[in-house]
């Protein structure tokens, strides 16, 4: 099938009749139960659970039956699932609004291991990617530098900064102390400057566009700290990470890593925006990291759809949303390590997916992306697991456990497992007590994903499962994933009212803002 003229989710035969069998579930006495699903199959566990790279998947105490999940994979064969699969992976501009492929796996893929001896583009990846691996373990290696400070937001900032803290608690980082400065609130920048010394710090200024407002402005001051400081190279201290060459080195950076148009920035890890990263974990740890996610890259393009990791997930997410109209789905990874997690698929998910027209420009009448949110376990046990339990409504819960911790206090690390299986179970199996406050209706639905340990090669295969995930359920639904449109309004707006806060001007604006405007002046 032409993955340019593949139907919509809802132009499918299985979708009326995902709509119809989805009415079973919710009807009284004969409503799908979890706790009868598992007296009635045995097998239940195993027919929904299954191993991908690094990962295992528990899907079984999810409202899904063996007809929904029949019928979602004849969903995904009937959409043509497959061909834009294919096309993602073979570098197609499948990102049709701006007309440019979205090869994210191109940076991992086996043709750019062999470094420059490889023609054409995946020379140029390789090429790149040493002479950005070389510089991380240089400036490793460099004792002068003490601290490194990436300025940069968005995918400039969450992927590196969640991976850093991820595998620092996993005991993989060494080197120079990270600092990440994103907000466009300098209160941010404001705290960490007094505790560098300029001399023996490293600024990274990581754009794509290298034209972000907040990162413009972070970057400018952090460069004025630093001439104020009596430093003058700043060609040493700054290096830029961009596609716009020219705008970095008007800016003053010394050294710049490029990277190209066909990285989306929310996927852009796998590229020189992962120098934060690099510095971390050296070289080799970086390689790992992406042979990690270059595993999960061959599982996705090759494995069945019926074992089909993240496709799976994809048609869970989708039969949840859809058809049982659930609108957020809570993630808790049981791993402090792991705790900016959620933020890092807040934009992976809500900006790829959060959006209500096709890559036609059709209206879409059913929902996408649904809200992600979350929170480390246990944190979250003494925080929001009471709407989850005992609230009016049914938000899938999303479990991640690390079977192995990377310090030694084992028993403290079991009664962590224990309390994501105990939370996992508590939502499914509930508790009886009509009309009480102890009541737990039960019947909630979760999914626990298993690691064997946090290192750099299962956090690339869990991540890579992520955005095959968001791909998945983009595409069934017809999405452009990889654009983001929504979030220009704002900036143009910001644009325009940043002088009127110096000049009082509300000629034009509406009487809430311009009310509010005054206030901030005042
Ligand atoms: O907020 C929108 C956005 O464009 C994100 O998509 C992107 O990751 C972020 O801004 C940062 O963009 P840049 O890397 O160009 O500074």
């Amino acid at each position: 099938m032409d993955w340019q003229a593949r139907p919509r989710c809802d132009e499918t035969a299985a979708w009326p009749l995902l709509q119809a069998h989805a009415r079973t579930f919710r009807q009284g006495a004969t409503a799908f139960d979890l706790r009868t699903a598992f007296a009635e199959d045995p097998q239940r566990f195993a027919h929904f659970s299954q191993s991908a790279p690094y990962i295992f998947a528990d899907l079984s105490k999810n409202l899904i039956d063996a007809r929904a999940q029949a019928l979602l994979w004849q969903l995904a064969r009937e959409s043509g699932f497959e061909a834009h699969r294919d096309a993602l992976l073979a570098g197609e501009a499948v990102n049709t609004t701006e007309q440019r492929a979205a090869w994210h796996t191109f940076l991992r893929g086996p043709c750019t291991e062999d470094g420059r001896a490889t023609p054409g583009i995946a020379a140029e990846v390789a090429g790149a990617r040493a002479d950005m691996l070389s510089f991380a373990d240089a400036v490793r290696a460099d004792a002068g530098f003490t601290d490194v400070v990436n300025i940069g937001i968005g995918g400039s900032d969450l992927g590196p900064r969640m991976a850093v803290q991820a595998l620092r608690s996993a005991g993989a980082t060494s080197g120079p102390r990270l600092h990440f400065i994103a907000n466009g609130d300098a209160h941010e920048l404001a705290e960490l400057l007094p505790r560098l010394q300029a001399a023996h710090t490293l600024f990274i200024v990581t754009s794509k566009t290298f034209g972000t407002a907040e990162t413009l402005q972070n970057a400018r001051a952090a460069r004025d700290w630093f001439l104020g400081q009596g430093e003058t190279q700043v060609s040493r201290h700054f290096v830029g990470v961009t596609c716009n060459r020219e705008a970095a080195g008007e800016f003053g950076t010394g050294r710049v890593f490029g990277l190209w148009d066909w990285v989306g920035g929310r996927y852009s890890l796998w590229s020189a925006v992962g120098l934060p990263l690099a510095i971390a974990l050296g070289s080799q740890g970086f390689r790992a990291l992406l042979a990690g996610a270059r595993a999960m890259d061959e599982h996705f393009a090759h494995a069945p759809l019926d074992t089909n990791l993240p496709l799976r997930l994809a048609l869970l997410d989708i039969w949840q949303r859809d058809f049982l109209g659930m609108g957020s789905r809570c993630v808790n990874p049981y791993h402090q390590g792991l705790r900016r997690l959620p933020a890092y698929l807040q934009q992976l998910e809500m900006e790829s997916n959060g959006k209500g027209v096709d890559a036609q420009g059709r209206t879409l009448p059913f929902a996408t992306a649904p809200v992600v949110w979350g929170e480390a376990g246990s944190n979250g046990q003494h925080a929001f697991f009471q709407m989850l339990h005992q609230g009016p409504d049914t938000v899938p819960v999303e479990f991640i456990a690390v079977r192995e911790p990377a310090h030694n206090l084992r028993d403290q690390h079991r009664t962590l497992l224990a309390n994501a299986l105990a939370q996992a179970r508590a939502l499914m199996i509930g508790q009886e007590d009509p009309g009480g406050h102890r009541h737990f209706p039960g019947n909630r639905p979760s999914t626990f994903l298993l690691l064997e340990r946090l290192d750099p090669v299962s956090l690339g295969a869990l991540l890579a499962l992520y955005e095959h995930r968001v791909f998945s359920s983009g595409s069934l639904w017809g999405i452009n994933s990889f654009d983001q449109w929504g979030v220009e309004l704002g900036k143009t707006l910001a644009a325009d009212l940043a002088p009127r806060l110096v000049s009082g001007g509300v000629a034009g604006l509406d009487p809430s803002t311009a009310g509010l405007l005054a206030r901030l002046r005042g």
